[in-house]
């Protein structure tokens, strides 16, 4: 077991995490892993090699071999095997990839250790589906954010159409209910709040609330 401070914030896509992570990350000094990142770097990877998602041994392997560079923290650039990818990691199919490579056991094992090795000093802010409940399951501070799927897609279209990636609503709805759908159905590290986990409905807040609330949280587990 590790001493070195991790807050885990998991939830559904569209409720903010990526964000507020950011945020929280930010303010505290901290390393930020965006896990969700990895899953869609390796779905576009594996879309990239024409590799079928049905051979799971094909996509574990290429998860373990992936060259995955975060460059300058805060400017979204990532490289994968020295190309970017930014802008294709955050497409829809970049979405869909990801939630399919995600449900393939062997590929969420392969990226275990990598996500392990994000937990450095002065201390990490996890964002993703299963950080709380499998991969920092000591984590100092859980928080599992939510919010209406009809909030979440209206905040995922202004996203996309603000980063000049067209879009429309009808569609994203249709998505994100597929990806919740599957995020929480399958059978390995399905989404859902860690026992311990806080649960915040980030609805009817502002961003800048809910980042309030968890450094008022972190604060008070850290004291
Ligand atoms: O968080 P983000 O929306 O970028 O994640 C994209 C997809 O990657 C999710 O819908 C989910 O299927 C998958 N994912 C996962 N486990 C994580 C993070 C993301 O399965 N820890």
């Amino acid at each position: 077991m590790s001493d070195i401070p991790v807050i885990a914030i998991d939830g559904p896509s569209g409720s903010g995490k990526g964000t507020i992570a950011e945020m929280v990350a930010n303010r505290l000094g901290f390393i930020l892993l965006d896990s969700g990142a990895l899953y869609r770097i390796l779905g576009i990877a594996a879309h990239k090699a024409n590799l079928e998602l049905d051979n799971h041994n094909q996509v574990a392997n290429l998860a373990r071999t992936l060259e995955i560079e975060f460059c300058n923290a805060g400017t979204g650039t990532v490289l994968l095997n020295g190309e970017d990818v930014s802008k294709d990691i955050r497409t829809e199919l970049g979405s869909s990839l990801a939630s399919q490579v995600g449900s393939i056991p062997a590929a969420r094992e392969a990226l275990y250790e990598r996500q392990l090795r994000f937990r450095k000093s002065p201390g990490l802010v996890a964002d993703g589906r299963d950080m709380g409940t499998v991969i920092f399951p000591d984590a100092t501070l859980k928080i599992f954010l939510t919010a209406v799927v009809s909030e979440r897609a209206q905040r995922r279209y202004k996203q996309l159409i603000d980063k000049g990636i067209d879009a429309t609503l009808p569609d994203l709805l249709r998505d994100l209910n597929e990806r919740d759908r599957r995020d929480t159905e399958r059978p390995v590290s399905p989404l859902k709040p860690a026992e311990d986990a806080v649960i915040l409905d980030s609805t009817e807040l502002s961003i800048e609330e809910v980042v309030e609330q968890i450094l008022k949280l972190f604060a008070a587990e850290s004291s």
